[in-house]
């Protein structure tokens, strides 16, 4: 199934009764593994987690590192970017490479970018050395 389709799918299980702004993603690891992730919500608002840190954290924790795409979409008609906090986590795993896809609800309107255009100058494991 194409990435778009899996953050569709996903997107339907966005946990979003506040902002009731469902975003799903598909991230796809170096050697071909797909994971997804929604966006989850809290009562306690900080201690909401976006579609993509879901997903990033999900493959972590089952022991994948490295990252060639992610595939995100929302309710939104037009594709949207990832928020700060999800680009700082992107930068632990992401190269200046992996593939940032952003889609319209629809599937249809489309933007693309490397990761490295998405945060320049970010902070990262390099910098504590
Ligand atoms: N959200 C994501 O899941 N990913 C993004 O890239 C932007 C924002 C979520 C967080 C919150 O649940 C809702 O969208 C509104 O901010």
């Amino acid at each position: 199934m194409d990435l778009i389709k899996k953050a569709q799918e996903a997107m339907i299980k966005a946990y979003a009764p506040y902002s009731h702004f469902t975003v799903g993603c598909a991230l796809e690891t170096a050697d071909g593994v797909v994971f997804t992730g929604c966006n989850v919500e809290n009562a306690s608002y900080g201690a909401t987690l976006c579609a993509e840190r879901v997903a990033i954290s999900t493959a972590v924790s089952q022991g994948h590192l490295k990252f060639k795409k992610i595939v995100l979409v929302s309710k939104n008609p037009e594709p949207i970017t990832p928020c700060g906090l999800c680009r700082q986590v992107m930068a632990e795993f992401f190269d200046g490479q992996t593939e940032v896809v952003c889609f319209g609800a629809d599937g249809k309107s489309k933007t693309s970018y490397k990761f490295a255009e998405l945060l320049p100058h970010g902070f990262t494991k390099t910098d504590l050395k």
